[in-house]
């Protein structure tokens, strides 16, 4: 895929839908977004399953979408020259969709996903991602990072499981590899893009080599990641510090073929430049600073 430049707006939940339904007013946010100059711009987290919605105002990618305002905001990305892509999500023990919430192990509030549950959401998964593609976006990105359902599964701090989708690090990245496949077979040309929630920073949880591990898995099934981290948060140790992930990122781009993006703290062109040009990551992210106003590239 080619982009005018190496810098993106990362996924940010707008909170602006009802029952799904996005305000027709980010029609209009969006296009002041790829107005501000990115290469790229990464659509805010679409719930796949309303049982895994993670917050009461965030938009639908699953059967009720609005097929209609979601193409209208890739096509004004587009008309930027911008590539659009749809991040795809399910909040798994972080959900406020219903009474009952499911995630990778059982806990208070919590209930375990049978694998019958998994094989239902890997489908919800693969029909979002075909309406993505059916809308014209240009790939899909999967959410699995901040403490969601995919990283809840990949971290051993809240994958408890004895069956195939736990212990072993292959087995708490089954689930969203299992998603890939089913997205390759389907649409086997079609970019995907996977935001890795790459090490959890916290005791027990995943650090960089289980980081570095999870990614030579997952390039052979995709060539774009997304580095994130944290379990609870977007957030590393509370840090807010120019590029905060680029230790992680800088090693899953030497260790690995994947193309890699990185958002975390940066706040302006020059400073993303510098992070390209030393080779830390192949896309820069600039997130809340691009909220501003006056922001531009
Ligand atoms: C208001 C807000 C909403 C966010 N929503 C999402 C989201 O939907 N999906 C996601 O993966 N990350 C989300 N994030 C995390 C951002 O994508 C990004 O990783 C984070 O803001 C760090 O980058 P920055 O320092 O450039 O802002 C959100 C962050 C903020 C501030």
């Amino acid at each position: 895929m080619e982009f005018k430049n190496n810098f993106y707006l990362p996924p940010m939940a707008k909170e602006n839908s009802i029952d799904g339904i996005p305000n027709p007013s980010l029609i209009d946010y969006y296009e002041e977004m790829a107005n501000k100059g990115f290469g790229l711009i990464v659509l805010e987290h679409a719930y796949v399953d309303v049982r895994g919605k993670a917050s009461p105002k965030q938009m639908s990618i699953d059967e009720n979408y609005d097929e209609k305002t979601l193409t209208e905001i890739r096509k004004v990305i587009q008309k930027h020259e911008v590539k659009a892509i749809m991040q795809i999500a399910h909040g798994g023990r972080n959900s406020k969709g219903s009474e009952i919430k499911f995630g990778a192990s059982e806990e208070e509030g919590v209930l375990e996903l049978s694998v019958e549950d998994i094989k239902e959401l890997e489908e919800k998964f693969l029909q979002s991602a075909i309406r993505v593609k059916n809308m014209g976006y240009d790939a899909v990105e999967i959410h699995s990072a901040h403490g969601y359902l995919l990283n809840q599964f990949f971290s051993p701090v809240t994958n408890k499981r004895n069956d195939e989708y736990g212990g072993s690090l292959e087995n708490r990245l089954r689930f969203l590899i299992e998603i890939l496949e089913k997205i390759k077979n389907e649409m086997p040309d079609y970019p995907v893009f996977v935001r890795l929630g790459a090490c959890d920073y916290v005791e027990g949880g995943n650090v960089i080599e289980d980081a570095v591990k999870a990614s030579k898995i997952l390039e052979k099934y995709i060539d774009y990641i997304d580095i994130s981290g944290g379990i609870t948060g977007f957030l590393k140790h509370s840090e807010n510090e120019l590029g905060y992930f680029t230790s992680e990122a800088k090693k899953v781009k030497d260790e690995t073929n994947l193309k890699v993006l990185m958002a975390g703290g940066i706040k302006s062109r020059e400073e993303a430049q510098k992070l390209l040009d030393e080779k830390s990551c192949d896309m820069v992210g600039i997130g809340r600073a691009a909220l501003r106003k006056d922001f531009k590239l």
